[in-house]
């Protein structure tokens, strides 16, 4: 994907909107690629799925803490995505306290199988999935490109190292340095 643009899909978002009323007040936002990623470096990381155990204890409470790092980096914003609907990336976020990270709601795998990340995870009652990647992206062109070793359908370990924050950090500070 390096030196690519990110495909341009249209993602269904929840969002809280007092004007609905009543107990619970959110409504459908549609958000397109363009809504994310257009004019602005981010770092987006993508994920098997929300409340997965390496996911929540490690990488986006991780990234959550370091994004302050990132920011005196020049990076805009931190996209957590992955193969979940609307309600349920709300809810995660939500749990985590997520102040810094934004999540993505991928729900139908348009945009992580246009990333060719689409994997599947039968063999967990998942189905389809993304493979765990993360990617600085700059003007929708990605920039640098992180992902985890052993790309696979039904793999069954769930390999974390180079999509880490700390991983992308040293990689950013480097090529600043440069
Ligand atoms: C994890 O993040 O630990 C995990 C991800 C996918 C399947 C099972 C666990």
């Amino acid at each position: 994907m390096l030196g690519k643009k990110v495909p341009a899909v249209t993602f269904r978002t929840r969002v809280r909107d007092e004007a609905v009323g009543g107990p619970n007040p959110f409504r459908w936002q549609d958000m397109t690629s363009d809504d994310y990623f257009k004019g602005r470096k981010v770092v987006l990381f993508s994920l098997p799925g929300a409340f997965t155990p390496t996911c929540s204890t490690y990488q986006l409470p991780d990234f959550e803490k370091l994004a302050g790092e990132f920011r005196a980096l020049g990076v805009d914003d931190i996209y957590c995505l992955s193969v979940n609907d609307a309600f349920v990336m709300n809810a995660w976020a939500k749990g985590q306290n997520l102040e810094n990270v934004k999540v993505i709601p991928d729900g139908s795998g348009e945009f992580t199988r246009k990333m060719g990340m689409l994997v599947a995870k039968d063999n967990l009652g998942f189905g389809m999935r993304s493979w765990r990647y993360a990617a600085v992206v700059n003007d929708g062109v990605v920039e640098q490109w992180f992902e985890e070793e052993g790309y696979s359908d039904n793999c069954e370990s769930d390999p974390y190292g180079v999509s880490a924050p700390q991983n992308i950090l040293e990689n950013l500070k480097a090529r600043a340095a440069a």
